[in-house]
């Protein structure tokens, strides 16, 4: 008889504290997708935006406050009590460390409390594998193209645990140079959803902005330089119409060089993705993490996979950025693969940096 697993998930890497329920079939093997029972977010956006970025103090200080609450709340949505969870996950890396040891303490903690055992889960993993909790759910195997804040990788995934690098940024992630440009252009943290909204009312040929390493032979990409060439672009347009700050300029102004910078960003890693999948021979596309939720990286892949026979999966918008949801997922999926087990060691440890595919 399959043992049903009852699996609570905390993510608390970055500014998002996330706590999620779902329910496994132990190391059954069986590709069958966890059940997510319930999952409550709390995000710190708000309180980091006085900065312009994350303050990694305040981080930990706010987890500390929320995680506890959200467990109650999942628990109540889930009409479980805390008797009835068999193991509890964990963001282990990467992430910010203090941000992070306050999800492995409480999950330690807990699990010690119970006597059930932990497991510690890798962030990305959790991104990538958030798209099973959609509507249309991929399958093995797909190129999976994470664009995070952190991170922009493009992985062969040929199942739960078994990832091999493709490419990756060299220098700043696809969520990065959304947010630093959108910084240029005097928009709050993080910048990158409300450059797209301006995006979204602009030209975006009305700036050649470069595409770094489009032709570069390989499947690594940069954008450290895209956000220099934005602010000589925006330096440019400021001195042209004899304002002082680029918030000065007209709307459409504005909007035509976020929806340039948009597409500058978009492009490459559409045909980056595009080149992936030829030399990788799959034909299944997975897009997961924050950037995920931009429509226009949407609807170019769309385009262009529809075109050459490729189905594209992204997460449910909610859960493209940083959730719980994901991190219980990750956990379940490993656990019913039997690639890993819960461990009743509770001495815990993060891993700030940790490359996916050394899993
Ligand atoms: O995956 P995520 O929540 O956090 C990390 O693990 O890093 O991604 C956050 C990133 C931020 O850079 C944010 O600006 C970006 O995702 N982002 C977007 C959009 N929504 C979130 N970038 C462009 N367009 C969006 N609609
Ligand atoms: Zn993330």
């Amino acid at each position: 008889m399959v043992q049903k697993l009852l699996v609570l998930g905390i993510e608390s890497s970055c500014d998002e504290t996330g706590v999620a329920l779902v329910q496994c079939e132990a190391g059954s093997g069986s590709g069958r997708v966890p059940d997510l029972l319930a999952h409550a977010l709390y995000s710190q956006i708000e309180m980091h935006q006085a900065f312009g970025g994350v303050v990694p103090e305040l981080a930990s200080r706010d987890h500390i406050r929320r995680v506890l609450p959200l467990a109650q709340e999942v628990l109540v949505a889930a009409g479980c009590t805390l008797s009835e969870i068999d193991v509890v996950a964990y963001t282990r890396g990467p992430g910010l460390a203090g941000a992070l040891l306050v999800g492995a303490g409480v999950a330690c903690s807990l699990g010690a409390a119970l006597g059930k055992p932990v497991l510690g889960v890798h962030h990305l993993e959790g991104h990538l594998l958030s798209p099973f909790l959609s509507a249309d759910p991929p399958q093995f195997p797909f190129v999976a193209l994470l664009v995070s804040g952190g991170h922009t990788q493009l992985m062969r995934v040929d199942g739960v645990g078994r990832y091999v690098l493709l490419g990756e940024s060299i220098d700043d992630a696809a969520g990065e140079a959304f947010d630093k440009s959108a910084k240029l252009m005097g928009l709050a943290y993080p910048g990158g959803p409300l450059l797209a909204r301006m995006a979204e009312e602009g030209n975006p040929k009305a700036y050649a902005l470069p595409r770094p390493l489009l032709h570069s032979g390989n499947l690594n990409f940069s954008f450290a330089g895209l956000k220099t060439a934005v602010l000589v672009q925006a330096q440019k347009m400021v001195a042209a119409a004899g304002e002082s700050h680029f918030e000065n300029l007209p709307r459409a102004l504005q909007c035509d060089l976020a929806a340039s910078t948009q597409a500058a960003i978009v492009d490459v890693l559409v045909r980056k993705s595009l080149t992936a999948l030829q030399e990788t021979g799959l034909n299944r596309l997975v897009v997961a993490g924050g950037v995920g939720a931009n429509r226009h990286l949407r609807q170019q892949l769309n385009e262009a996979c529809a075109k050459r026979n490729i189905r594209v999966h992204y997460p449910e918008l909610h859960l493209c950025t940083d959730n719980g949801a994901m991190i219980a997922l990750a956990a379940g999926m490993r656990l019913q693969s039997g690639i890993q087990a819960a461990s009743m060691a509770y001495a815990f440890d993060v891993k700030p940096r940790w490359p996916l595919d050394t899993l």
